[in-house]
């Protein structure tokens, strides 16, 4: 594996380059995205795309998303799209929205695990966009962690995970959202949310009239990758919701007894508690950019417990909320 770090490279350009040249000669390149870290292959190679699955060691059901750098592109991978997916797309792309639509038949399988459907993002980065470009190839990316395990917003955290799998790590610790694209299903008369991000329900609902979070317990066919377990750390992970007396009170009791807890809290309520182990935010941001790295921390720092402070559930809060619970399984302190 080759580690390049772009503050530490004179040519980086000459890094894409050659991680162009792996990506078509079948291999697999780690790139910063400005959600998480991507796992890329050209999506058209199905051996390549295979070398994803047994990096990642990821169900074979669960499809990946194939990642563009131009608009137009969409059209060369995907048929049925509707005029409201046109229109969201030249909205937020490039960037952290994923469409799920009808695959076209001369589009290679490979990424859909068997579906004839297919997911398609413009990434915002330079760098994901570079590499996409000069390889001339669309990138199948899933999140370059081990599969289960929390997706990766630093280059030493791909490094961790994939040290044997990727043939190139581009490192660039510049990603500013810090959680994964939203991804829509796209096929119907306006977009179901099978997964939040950044592109919120109510931004959707205010370009196409219209939008809906999936409802896991409906009775609607599951879709794959729902039913599988993301965004977990080693540690135990519990929420801790309330007013901030109320918050304070909880966390305090609990630190009487367990040793070995991180907190991830707000500023304001970090100064009424007593830890070692705090990583506090400023806004909800930040909290976002910095929710993986701060579990991949305290499980690096032996943290047997941690506990992590609810957001309020707008925005990027939306999102952050479905990940700590995700992380907690549910768990409230
Ligand atoms: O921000 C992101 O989306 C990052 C960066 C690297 O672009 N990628 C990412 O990929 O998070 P991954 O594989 O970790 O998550 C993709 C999600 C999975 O839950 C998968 O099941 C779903 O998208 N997905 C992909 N293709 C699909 C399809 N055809 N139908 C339904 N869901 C799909
Ligand atoms: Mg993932």
């Amino acid at each position: 594996m080759k580690y390049y770090e772009k503050n530490q490279i004179e040519n980086w350009d000459k890094a894409i380059e050659e991680a162009a040249q792996v990506i078509r000669k079948g291999g697999l390149v780690a790139f910063p995205t400005e959600t998480v870290y991507g796992l890329g292959a050209d999506a058209q190679n199905e051996q390549a795309v295979q070398k994803i699955y047994v990096a990642k060691g990821r169900p074979a059901d669960n499809p990946l998303i194939v990642h563009i750098a131009h608009k137009e592109d969409l059209m060369k991978i995907a048929k049925d799209i509707s005029d409201w997916v046109l229109h969201v797309t030249e909205k937020y792309w490039p960037g952290p929205l994923s469409v799920v639509l009808n695959r076209r038949e001369d589009f290679c399988s490979a990424a859909s695990a068997g579906l004839s459907t297919v997911a398609v993002r413009m990434p915002d980065h330079e760098t994901a966009l570079a590499l996409i470009e000069r390889s001339e190839r669309y990138l199948a990316a899933p999140s370059a962690n081990i599969s289960g395990r929390l997706s990766p917003t630093k280059g030493r955290h791909v490094a961790e995970d994939m040290r044997e799998h990727a043939d190139i790590i581009l490192a660039q610790d510049d990603l500013v959202l810090g959680l994964e694209s939203t991804v829509i299903d796209a096929r119907g008369s306006y977009p179901v949310i099978l997964r939040t991000g950044c592109v919120t329900c109510e931004m959707l609902a205010a370009n196409v009239g219209r939008a809906e979070i999936y409802d896991a317990a409906a009775e609607k066919p599951l879709l794959p990758g729902m039913k599988y377990v993301h965004y977990r750390p080693r540690a135990t992970v519990m929420i801790v919701d309330g007013n901030l007396e109320e918050k304070s009170e909880k966390i305090q009791n609990f630190l009487e007894t367990e040793i070995k807890t991180g907190i991830f809290c707000s500023e304001k309520l970090s100064k009424n508690i007593q830890c070692k182990d705090v990583v506090t935010y400023r806004s909800l941001n930040e909290a976002a950019q910095k929710f993986y790295a701060t579990l991949r921390e305290f499980d690096e720092k032996g943290c047997r417990k941690i506990l992590c402070e609810k957001v309020e559930q707008t925005g990027i809060g939306e999102a952050l909320v479905n990940r700590m619970e995700n992380a907690a399984e549910g768990r409230y302190l």
